[in-house]
């Protein structure tokens, strides 16, 4: 973990509000695992606010690039970033995704800024599978070209039906896993809204599946000193734990998850 003043290279709009910040950081991008995140301070406001995490988009060399959605008062402020400005990183933080397992047939499944960060485990994984995108509308869903290119094959499922099928990822999910063939059984690799996460869960523990999810949490120290992302986990011997979503996670097995209620 290192923190270092990065130095941004491109800013460049891409569809439904978001936004690719390709950044020089010549110590944290040769280190960055796929799923992993940095915790950024947004220039101009100040020493004392918070920083924001933002899952690597892309890491190579020297340099990473996040891509972000601007929600609120930290990622407008970002918007004004130019090249050669400076932004304070730290990072890579948390723990990522693991390599596929050889057994399984990967299959990833986003929604959001899910498409980022499951970019680097399609890129680096060995191995090649579907990837499920999911967006309210055409303008959500990010990157297919880039998974493409990747040889990934990828399905679109948009709410309002302007971009793929018509519908919630998981009916497109659902879909396939009617008519799987028999193979390999899946081993999904997961990030976006929580009910996402806790629908893609539940489909694997029905199925026996291994899944990994990226859980989202606000942040304080991003580093495990404040406790501001504790997430309930399974403990050992069936009671529940706190885990530092920052520290533990932010990928966690799905199976270790205790759903809150609300979630
Ligand atoms: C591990 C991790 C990785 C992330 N990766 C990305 C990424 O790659 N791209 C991206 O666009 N965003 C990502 N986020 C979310 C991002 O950190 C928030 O969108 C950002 O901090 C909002 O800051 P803000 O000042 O603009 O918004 P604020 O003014 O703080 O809040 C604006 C709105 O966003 C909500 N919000 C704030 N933080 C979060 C959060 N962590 N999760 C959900 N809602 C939040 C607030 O409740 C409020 O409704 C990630 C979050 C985590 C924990
Ligand atoms: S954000 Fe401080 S412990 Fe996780």
């Amino acid at each position: 973990m290192y923190l270092e003043d990065a130095i941004i290279e491109a800013h460049a709009p891409l569809s439904g509000g978001y936004r690719v910040l390709a950044m020089k950081a010549v110590r944290i991008a040769p280190g960055v695992r796929p799923g992993q995140f940095v915790h950024l301070r947004v220039p101009g406001m100040g020493q004392s606010v918070l920083r924001r995490p933002f899952s690597v988009y892309r890491a190579e060399g020297e340099q990473l690039s996040i891509l972000y959605k601007d929600v609120g008062q930290g990622t407008h402020t970002m918007t004004a970033l130019r090249p050669g400005d400076r932004v304070s990183l730290i990072g890579p933080l948390g723990r990522g995704y693991p390599s596929p397992d050889e057994g399984h047939d990967p299959v990833l499944v986003a929604g959001g800024y899910g498409m980022a960060a499951l970019y680097l485990t399609a890129r680096r994984s060995g191995r090649r599978g579907l990837a499920f995108f999911g967006g309210a509308t055409a303008g959500d869903i990010l990157c297919v070209e880039s998974f493409e290119a990747s040889g990934w094959q990828v399905k679109v499922a948009t709410e309002d039906g302007s971009l793929g099928r018509r519908g919630l990822v998981t009916d497109a999910l659902d879909a396939w896993l009617a008519e799987r063939p028999p193979g390999r059984p899946p081993e999904f690799f997961v990030c976006g809204p929580n009910a996402m996460l806790r629908a893609v869960s539940e489909r694997a523990e029905r199925g026996g599946w291994p899944a990994w999810i990226s859980m989202d949490r606000h942040m304080g120290c991003g580093v495990g000193a404040c406790l501001t992302c504790v997430q309930k986990v399974r403990g050992a011997e069936g009671e529940w734990a706190w885990a530092r979503v920052c520290r533990e996670g932010p990928v966690f097995a799905s199976r270790d998850i205790v759903w809150e209620e609300d979630a």
